[in-house]
């Protein structure tokens, strides 16, 4: 990420949520706080996006069709996610790299447990003025502002206020692939080591996948040609894995793999209308527990 500016990527998956919320996946997805953390034009394209009825003008056209798409690679991967968290059931929820994430902000799960918003210093000060007078519902939410490029996750967490003791959930949501492979690794090795038993990690990451290096440069040449901003413009997929590299990973930290949910797969079993989605590269979404004995 560019040093000094909010996530971008952040702001297009919100997006995503809102347009979905209510729409796609009902009764699985319910994000009605993600509206309301989008700004001007933001939201104005989720309401177009909404309406059901594509624009004529192309440019608009375009971006009413790109936003659909992305509304059912999000989806998908908030109802897994949703569903890990809820069933572990840990008194800890830690975002890392949360982005617009509203799950503070919607799970009424939630309301026993003490949330951790991990972020770079740029997206959390973006959000915390976009969250604005929203009322969390959880137990307590504390943010944790970390560059995982250049800053100590495990000292920061502890300074404010993570036990370590007591078992956590880990969100690890739409950002591995921005990080390196040393950056995810110093990542994990502070999650495991802050991890008590019965502690969980989730997290969605890409595979080594060429239609969806190909999607990403579609939609480079959309931005080009609406004039729109590229949002990985400074955003560039650096990493992905194989579920194998994946689980020996998480296995050389302690983490045993409970489950590997090609989301793809997902999408069809909830009749989420993914058609176009391989090129938005829906990847994997792998749950990992630190299991006890
Ligand atoms: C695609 S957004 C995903 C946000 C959120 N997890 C979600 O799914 O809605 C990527 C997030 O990763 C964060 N991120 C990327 N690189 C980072 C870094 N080096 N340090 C901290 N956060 C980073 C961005 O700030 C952004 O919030």
């Amino acid at each position: 990420m560019i040093e000094e500016q909010a996530s971008r990527t952040a702001v297009l998956v919100c997006q995503g949520r809102a347009v979905g919320d209510g729409r796609v996946g009902v009764g699985r997805f319910s994000d009605p706080v993600a509206a309301q953390l989008l700004q001007g034009e933001e939201r104005q394209a989720v309401e177009r996006a909404r309406s059901g009825s594509a624009p004529r003008q192309w440019r608009e056209r375009m971006h009413y069709e790109m936003l659909n798409a992305t509304s059912a690679v999000l989806v998908t991967r908030t109802v897994v996610i949703d569903e890990a968290v809820r069933s572990a059931g840990n008194p800890q929820l830690v975002v890392l790299g949360a982005g617009l994430d509203a799950r503070a902000w919607r799970m009424s799960e939630l309301s026993g447990a003490v949330v951790f918003e991990v972020d770079h210093p740029a997206s959390q000060q973006d959000k915390r003025q976009r969250v604005d007078s929203l009322e969390p519902v959880c137990k307590s939410l504390t943010y944790v502002p970390v560059d995982f490029g250049r800053d100590e996750l495990g000292p920061a967490l502890a300074a404010a206020g993570h036990d370590q003791a007591s078992p956590t959930t880990w969100i690890w949501e739409g950002v591995l692939p921005y990080l390196t492979h040393a950056e995810a690794e110093a990542t994990l090795l502070a999650v495991a080591e802050r991890s008590a038993e019965g502690s969980r990690l989730i997290a969605t990451y890409p595979m080594p996948n060429r239609l969806a290096a190909l999607g990403r440069r579609g939609m480079q040449v959309y931005s080009r040609l609406t004039g729109a901003k590229d949002p990985l413009e400074n955003e560039r997929h650096v990493s992905a894995w194989s579920p194998e590299q994946m689980r020996s990973l998480l296995a050389a930290h302690g983490l045993t793999v409970t489950s590997n949910v090609d989301l793809f797969a997902t999408s069809r079993d909830l009749s989420i209308p993914a058609r176009q989605s391989r090129f938005y590269g829906l990847g994997y979404a792998v749950v990992a527990d630190k299991l006890g004995g």
